[in-house]
């Protein structure tokens, strides 16, 4: 018997499931055995007393739940941090806990209206006193952590609750005698695993299995080298016997009706406070600012989800509704979330979807020295699409060669500061390179709402195109593609052999005939297969005509990379007039760049194909440079590359029968990208048809 250990209880008198405020409930309203009931309680009332001092509140009428005295607060000293209930059903308890509290002489702290806390379900004391584990995800808020450690001056570890049914700390956790550590790890994300690693020794740590947590197995009493517990398996008695524990069974079958059991059923109230241990909290807190259609474009939707997703919490402290159809909204949210890390994380993907700093909050960007060439400090920000601004020295720079997956190199220069995006293997020593998110801010374009609305022309909003709007978008192509070309713009083609293999060879030859595209970007295997074609008649060995494979015809390719290779170059070869036709032909012809990016399976390769992807990557990057817009027509590899190193504001069009191809480039989430899925044969024969329409009205030329 251990006189120094006191528990709060409260007998099951008005006991009953009345309602449905966790996933044990549902289901179980008014099926728990009152008769049961009582007497569960009373056996582990027995136990307890018979090992320690067990205090008696007077149970209400009308508070079913209220037998759940872990919940009334958390004890630690002679303070208690009251509960407040996150559900109206159990707030009614709060006041008869705190009269109790009071007339033991507790100093009583209570957290402001509408910001939860469930006492001890939600809050464990390391049982040596060393810091505080408080959850969070279903019933108590993260913000009442910093709370916690204030006013009981402990340290307070934040751990994140993300499986339902463990919707209280105390259900699937429990800290023992010794610095042993009884949990289940499924029920937490993984940061605050890595966390419980981090604090508790694995020799520490016994971890179970689902089967007993669905038991309440961690919802244990523990006094000294006892634990007392609803149900444990003989693997899991076992193991708390090797670690000195002595397992005490006793059925709370009626109790786990309503989801609890006997650590539930009980709250500590003697936890002696270690004099040389203070508080420490890790939470931070801040606040930005969202602004578009928040609405309508789902904007908000995807931003709180964003915060949630990555462990976070937010309260919205502002949203401005704009009034009219074409007025934008604005949001100011605050953000918590455990750790620094957690924070920078969340920030990093929200300044992506454009959300700023509050201009209180604003401070300068972080620098830090590259140090060895090519390398990045750790912790760097790495660049997105959208046009960036970084904030030095107070001032606001906008940052050049904008690209996705760079770092932001600083680097000084006679006309000041210049801030870039650099590619790793670029950065120089001597540079500085931005790290963490502060100082930083993204531009977007409001997502405008009629694009939503109106699906049919969306084009130039992100999405993915079936079938049926095909003939629209090839509409809205050709009619860009004419005002590009007329006014002397620029528009870049990456083209996988699938053109070539679909019979899109000719039309897209046209299109470089008629001055549509300024540059070409591809690998081996489409100038291989457009000069196969042009000089066999076949495609990978396929009789384009006829559409049957050829006697012999898959060693096509390799005579026309054998006899391109003999002249040198695919501009010899069609000068030497080797090559007739085609999509290569037509390059050469009329001097539209081409750069061939290499790879691991190319044959030959050809002369042309740059088979040192650094230089093949900074060429592309060059033909890219001032495209007004990018056609991608069935090339996951190059598409991809290409998307990666194009700013947003540059619009594009990915056509490609896998949907996956397309779905990819439109997550860049860029809303002048676009994806249709269709067989890119087709799709060029009706752009073309539709530039023939466009540029003479009365006379559809059939394509030769
Ligand atoms: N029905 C109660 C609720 O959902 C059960 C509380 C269990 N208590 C606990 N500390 N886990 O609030």
């Amino acid at each position: 018997m251990n006189s120094q250990i006191r528990f709060l209880m409260c007998a099951p008198e008005h006991y009953d499931v009345d309602y449905v405020i966790n996933p044990w409930m549902e289901g179980n309203i008014h099926k728990s055995s009152q008769d049961r009931a009582k007497e569960q309680w009373q056996n582990l009332y027995q136990i307890l007393k018979s090992n320690a001092i067990v205090d008696l509140v007077k149970p209400e009428k009308g508070w079913p739940d209220m037998v759940f005295t872990a919940n009334a607060g958390l004890v630690l000293g002679d303070n208690v941090v009251l509960s407040r209930f996150l559900h109206k059903e159990r707030q009614g308890e709060e006041p008869y806990f705190k009269k109790w509290f009071e007339e033991k002489g507790y100093s009583v702290y209570e957290l402001p209206k509408d910001l939860p806390f469930e006492g001890a379900g939600d809050a464990l004391l390391d049982r040596e006193g060393r810091w505080l584990w408080a959850g969070y995800g279903f019933r108590s808020e993260l913000d009442s952590h910093p709370y916690l450690a204030k006013w009981l001056d402990i340290e307070v570890l934040s751990l994140r609750l993300i499986d339902e049914r463990f919707y209280h700390l105390d259900t699937c956790f429990c800290p023992l005698a010794n610095g042993y550590l009884l949990y289940y790890p499924g029920a937490f994300d993984s940061y605050s695993n890595r966390l419980i690693e981090m604090r508790v020794a694995p020799e520490k740590r016994i971890a179970i299995a689902e089967a007993d947590a669905v038991n309440f197995a961690c919802n244990t009493v523990n006094i000294d080298h006892i634990v007392v517990m609803n149900k444990a398996s003989e693997i899991l008695k076992a193991r708390l016997g090797e670690a000195g524990f002595l397992v005490l069974e006793t059925p709370l079958t009626e109790f786990l009706k309503a989801g609890g059991a006997a650590k539930c059923l009980t709250l500590r109230v003697t936890e002696p406070v270690q004099e040389d241990l203070h508080a420490n909290i890790y939470v931070e807190s801040r606040i930005i600012r969202l602004e578009g259609h928040l609405l309508d474009s789902g904007l908000i939707n995807r931003a709180l989800d964003l915060i949630i997703d990555k462990g976070g919490s937010f309260q919205v402290l502002n949203f401005d509704l704009g009034e009219q159809r074409q007025s934008t909204s604005s949001a100011e949210v605050r953000i918590s979330a455990p750790h620094h890390d957690v924070m920078e994380e969340i920030l990093s993907l929200l300044i992506d979807l454009g959300a700023v700093n509050l201009p209180e909050d604003e401070r300068d960007a972080k620098l830090e020295p590259v140090i060895l060439h090519g390398v990045a400090p750790d912790d760097f920000y790495v660049s997105t699409i959208y046009p960036t601004e970084v904030r030095i020295n107070g001032e606001w720079i906008k940052v050049q060669n904008q690209r996705m997956d760079g770092a932001i190199a600083i680097s000084q220069t006679s006309d000041g500061l210049l801030a870039r995006c650099k590619v790793l293997r670029d950065l120089e020593v001597g540079e500085r390179v931005v790290v963490d998110t502060q100082g930083i801010r993204t531009i977007r374009k409001p997502e405008s709402r009629e694009k939503r609305n109106t699906e049919e022309f969306s084009f130039m909003s992100a999405g993915v195109s079936s079938e049926r709007r095909v003939e629209l978008i090839v509409e809205q192509v050709a009619w860009e593609l004419r005002k590009i070309r007329d006014a002397g713009g620029r528009v870049v083609v990456t083209a996988g052999p699938v053109v070539i293999h679909t019979g899109g060879g000719e039309h897209l030859s046209r299109l470089i005939r008629e001055g549509y595209v300024q540059a070409l970007l591809g690998g081996n295997a489409i100038a291989v297969h457009d000069m196969e074609q042009s000089m066999l008649g076949t495609s990978l060995g396929v009789d384009m005509k006829r559409g049957v494979s050829v006697r012999g015809g898959h060693r096509h390719h390799l005579k026309v990379i054998n006899t391109v290779r003999r002249y040198g170059s695919i501009a010899k070869a069609v000068e030497a007039g080797v090559v007739k036709s085609g999509v290569m032909y037509e390059c050469v012809k009329n001097n539209i760049p081409f750069s061939l990016a290499g790879s691991i399976r190319d044959d030959g390769p050809l002369p042309d194909t740059q088979m040192d992807l650094i230089k093949a990557q900074a060429e592309y990057a060059e033909l890219i440079r001032g495209a007004e817009m990018i056609l991608m027509f069935s090339s996951m590899l190059h598409s991809i590359g290409v998307g990666n190193m194009t700013p947003a504001g540059v619009k594009m069009v990915c056509v490609d029968i896998n949907p996956a191809v397309v779905t990819k480039l439109s997550d860049r989430g860029s809303i002048e990208s676009t994806g249709v899925v269709t067989d890119v044969g087709l799709f060029l024969s009706l752009l073309i048809q539709q530039l023939d329409k466009l540029t003479s009205p009365y006379r559809v030329k059939a394509t030769k």
